[in-house]
C-alpha cells in the first residue's frame, strides 16, 4: 500500500477513530466474505492482518466503538465464555530439569549410553536460553497461519488463534520456497521487562490488579476472550521447536531453527552448538552473566541433541524428551518471618506442614506460604538422629526469621533459620499426632521392605476423614484427571459442605444437575452462582461423562498410580472392567492375573500392592459401582493401532546390535507394544539376539514366535 503513514492510534481524536474504525470494519468484513464465502481473496494475508490489527488496536483505545462493529465480533469476545479446545497432533512436551553441573554431565552420559556411544565419541548439542513465558503451537497450512493453540495439558490446548493473530512477531504467512504444506512451529510467547512495567502502570492507573511477573502478564494477555486486549499488549515470540512437520527443512535442531528465521520468525541469538559438557556449561555461564541485561525473563538454559535422527532414536519418557534437558538457574532467596505452622491433610492422609510467612517478594513473586516438607525437616533430624538440613540451628520454630527459596515454578520452601534473630520465648514445634481434620491417630508407617520409618505422618482415618475425601474429590476433577471446567478446589469445598447439594464422592458430581432440578432451593440462587454459571458447570460435567481411560484411572487417586502408571495400565488393559477384574484377582499371588500384572514393564511390587489393596477394599467397590453407573471411561485412542506390534507383548533377549536395550524397549512401546521382562504363555513375540538363553527355551516351550533383530526391523519397517 502506498497510503501515507497512519496516525498512531494513541494520537487519534475520537472523531478520527470513529471514521477510521468504520472504514476498517467494512474493509475487514468485505475481505472476509471474499475469502471465506466466495473463495476469491481480494488481498493477501499480510495486508488483511495489518487491517485487522489496526482495527483491534483502535477498539482497544476506544472501547465504545467495539459494540458498533460486526467485524470486531470476529475478533472480540466469544459468546461461550471460554476457548475451544484443540488437540495437538504431536503432543507438546515438557522438559526434565537439571540443577547442577553434575546433573548436566549425567544427562550427556545418559544420551551416550542410550545410543550405545562411547564417552569419547562426541555428540553435538544446542544450548539456548529457556524463555520464561508460555508455549504456543502455530499451525501453518500452505504457508498460512490457520491455528494457534496453548500447551494445555500437552495433549489438548486452547484455541487462541484470534489472539495470536494480533501479535506482530507471529507471521501470518511464511515466506520462502522451502515452506512445507504443513508446518507446526512452536515457541514461547513472552513480554519484555519494559513492556511489562508499562502494562502494570496502566493497570494501576485503571485501578486494576497488577500482574506478579512478566510471565503471568503474558499468559493473562494471550488468554483473553477479548482479543482487543491481547492486541493492546506488546507480546513477543521466539520460535524454538515444532510439532507436525512431515518434511523437515534441515537435518539438525540448529538447522531447522535457522530456517525458522528465514521463514519470518524471531529466533534466539544466544543459541549455540556445543560438543562437550564443558562447552555446554561455559555457554550456560555466559547466558547467566547476561541474564540481567537481556530485557526479558529466562529461567535457565535448554540443551538439545542437535542431530534429529539421534533425537528420533532417543524418543521420550513419559512427558519429556530423552534428548533435551533444562539447566535451571539457581533458586532465588529472600528473608522473612515465619508467623505460624499449619498442617494440611492430603488425599492420601499425609500431614504436610506449611509455613505461613510475613509476605515477601522472591524473584518478583509475593510469597506468603512455603513448604516445611515434614516433621523431620522441622525438627532437623531424621528418625535415626541424623542431621537432615545444613546450617544452624537444626530446628525451625514459629517466630523464627527464615530464608525462603523459590526455584521457578516449584513451591517455595523454608531453607534456613537465622538463629541470632530467634525470639527468646520461641518453643520447639510439636508436630501433631492426631489428624487436625478428623481426630484420628496420625502415624508414621514402617516400610516393610526397607524397615525404615516413613518420613510422612499419615492420618489413619481413611474414608471417615473429611480432609482426605475433599482432597480426593479435588484430585478427581483436576486438570490432569477429569478436568471439569468450573469445578475447582473452591467449588469442591463448597459442595462437600453444602447441605442442599452435597458432593461426598465422585459419583455425586454427576448427579448434581438432576438433584438440583429436584430441589426447591436452586443452586443458581446461591451466592457465587448464577443461572449462567450453573448451566455452564452442568454442561462441563456432562461433557466429562466419557473420560479417557487413563485420566479416569489417574483420577481415582490410587496410591502410587500417577499419570505415567495410569497410562500404562490403560494401554495394557484397554478397559476399566478388565483392569478392575485383574486388580481383584491379582490379590492371589499365584493367580495368572498377578503374573500378568507383575510382567508389565514399569509396574513394580509397590504398584501391584497398591492396586490389589484399592480394588480389594469393599468400600471402594461400592464407590466404583456408583461411579460407573454415571460415567463411561473410554479406551485410549489406538494411537499406534496401525503398527504390526500394537497390543502385542514383546520380550527382548540376547545381544542387540543396531539398538541398545533401552532403545529397543522405547521403540516397541512407541509402536504400541507392551514390553515384558520374562516369557510366559501370554508373550506374543521374542526378539532374540546372539547369546539368548533361558528366555529362548521358555519361548519354545510356550510356542512363542521368535525372531532376530533383523526380523524385528523387517516387521516394524525401518
Ligand atoms: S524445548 C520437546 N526450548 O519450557 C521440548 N522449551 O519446561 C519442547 N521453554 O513447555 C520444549 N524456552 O514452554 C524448549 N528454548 C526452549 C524453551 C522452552 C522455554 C519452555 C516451554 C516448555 C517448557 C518446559
Amino acid at each position: 500500500m502506498s497510503a501515507p503513514e497512519p496516525i498512531p492510534v494513541a494520537e487519534l481524536t475520537s472523531r478520527q477513530a470513529r471514521a477510521e474504525h468504520k472504514r476498517l470494519a467494512e474493509a475487514v468484513e468485505a475481505a472476509d466474505i471474499a475469502y471465506h464465502q466466495n473463495d476469491a481473496p481480494t488481498m493477501d494475508d499480510a495486508a488483511f492482518d495489518a487491517l485487522r490489527r489496526r482495527l483491534v488496536a483502535i477498539e482497544a483505545a476506544f472501547p465504545a466503538l467495539k459494540a458498533s462493529s460486526s467485524a470486531s465480533a470476529k475478533v472480540g469476545a466469544k459468546a461461550s465464555g471460554k476457548f475451544a479446545k484443540i488437540r495437538h497432533r504431536v503432543p507438546m512436551l515438557s522438559l526434565d530439569n537439571a540443577f547442577t553441573d553434575e546433573a548436566v554431565a549425567e544427562f550427556v552420559q545418559r544420551v551416550h549410553r542410550f545410543l550405545g556411544r562411547r564417552d569419547d565419541e562426541a555428540i553435538a548439542f544446542t544450548a539456548e536460553p529457556k524463555i520464561d513465558g508460555l508455549s504456543l503451537s502455530l499451525r501453518y497450512e500452505k504457508g498460512a497461519l490457520v491455528h494457534a493453540a496453548t500447551r494445555g495439558d500437552g495433549e489438548e490446548g486452547e484455541d487462541v488463534t484470534v489472539n495470536a493473530r494480533t501479535i506482530a512477531e507471529i507471521p501470518q504467512t511464511l515466506s520462502g520456497s522451502d515452506v512445507p504444506d504443513i508446518a507446526e512451529v512452536r515457541g514461547e510467547v513472552y513480554l519484555g521487562h519494559a513492556d511489562f512495567a508499562g502494562i502494570n502502570e496502566r493497570q494501576r492507573e485503571k485501578g486494576l490488579p497488577e500482574f506478579a511477573n512478566p510471565r503471568n502478564a503474558a499468559a493473562g494477555s494471550l488468554r483473553q476472550l477479548d482479543a482487543t486486549i491481547t492486541a493492546s499488549r506488546p507480546l513477543r515470540f521466539f520460535a524454538y521447536a515444532w510439532g507436525e512437520m512431515p518434511e523437515l527443512p534441515a537435518p539438525t535442531q540448529s538447522g531447522v531453527v535457522e530456517v525458522f528465521g528465514r521463514w519470518g520468525f524471531r529466533t534466539n541469538p544466544l543459541m549455540a552448538r556445543c560438543e562437550t559438557v564443558e562447552a555446554l556449561i561455559a555457554r550456560y555461564r555466559l547466558i547467566e552473566s547476561q541474564r540481567a541485561t537481556l530485557g526479558y525473563d529466562i529461567d535457565g538454559v535448554v540443551y538439545k541433541v542437535d542431530d534429529l535422527s539421534l533425537q528420533a532414536r532417543l524418543g521420550f519418557v513419559s512427558r519429556a524428551p530423552r534428548w533435551a534437558i533444562a539447566h535451571k538457574f539457581p533458586a532465588e532467596l529472600a528473608t522473612t518471618v515465619l508467623e505460624a505452622i499449619e498442617i494440611q491433610v492430603g488425599r492420601t492422609g499425609a500431614l504436610s506442614p506449611v509455613a505461613r510467612l510475613r509476605p515477601v517478594t522472591v524473584g518478583g513473586v509475593v510469597v506468603t506460604n512455603a513448604t516445611l516438607h515434614n516433621e523431620d525437616y522441622i525438627r532437623g533430624y531424621d528418625s535415626k538422629g541424623e542431621r537432615i538440613r545444613d546450617g544452624e540451628p537444626p530446628d525451625i520454630r514459629v517466630g523464627d526469621t527464615v530464608t525462603v527459596k523459590r526455584a521457578g515454578d516449584v513451591i517455595p520452601r523454608v531453607a534456613a533459620v537465622d538463629l541470632s534473630k530467634r525470639p527468646a520465648d520461641a518453643k520447639p514445634y510439636a508436630f501433631p499426632t492426631l489428624c487436625p481434620a478428623c481426630g484420628s491417630h496420625a502415624t508414621r508407617e514402617i516400610n516393610p521392605r526397607s524397615g525404615k520409618e516413613d518420613a510422612v505422618r499419615r492420618c489413619t482415618g481413611g474414608l471417615i476423614c473429611p480432609a482426605q475425601a475433599v482432597e480426593r474429590l479435588k484430585h478427581f476433577v483436576s486438570r490432569d484427571a477429569l478436568d471439569i471446567d468450573g469445578l475447582g478446589d473452591k467449588q469442591i469445598e463448597f459442595f462437600h459442605g453444602d447441605p442442599d447439594l452435597p458432593v461426598k464422592e465422585p459419583a455425586d458430581i454427576f448427579t448434581l444437575a438432576a438433584r438440583d432440578a429436584a430441589n426447591l432451593k436452586k443452586l443458581k440462587d446461591k451466592e457465587g452462582f448464577g443461572a449462567q454459571s450453573v448451566a455452564k458447570l452442568f454442561a462441563a460435567i456432562e461433557e466429562r461423562r466419557t473420560p479417557p481411560l487413563n485420566r479416569f484411572i489417574f483420577g481415582l487417586g490410587i496410591r502410587h498410580i500417577g499419570e505415567t502408571n495410569a497410562r500404562l495400565l490403560a494401554r495394557h488393559y484397554g478397559s476399566f472392567e478388565a483392569l478392575r477384574a485383574a486388580g481383584l484377582a491379582a490379590a492371589d499371588p499365584a493367580s495368572p492375573e498377578r503374573q500378568e500384572l507383575d510382567a508389565i514393564d514399569g509396574v513394580g511390587p509397590t504398584v501391584v500392592e497398591a492396586l490389589t489393596d484399592f480394588f480389594g477394599e469393599p468400600h471402594n467397590e461400592e464407590l466404583l459401582d456408583r461411579l460407573l453407573a454415571q460415567v463411561m471411561p473410554q479406551p485410549l485412542e489406538a494411537v499406534a493401532s496401525a503398527s504390526p506390534v500394537a497390543g502385542k507383548i514383546v520380550v527382548f533377549t540376547g545381544a542387540l546390535e543396531r539398538m541398545t536395550r533401552d532403545e529397543a524397549k522405547a521403540m516397541a512401546e512407541r509402536l504400541g507394544a507392551k514390553v515384558a521382562g520374562s516369557v510366559s504363555s501370554k508373550t506374543d513375540l521374542l526378539v532374540a539376539g546372539p547369546g539368548a538363553g533361558s528366555k529362548l527355551k521358555d519361548a519354545q516351550k510356550h510356542g512363542v514366535q521368535v525372531i532376530d533383530e533383523a526380523g524385528w526391523f523387517d516387521l516394524v519397517g525401518g
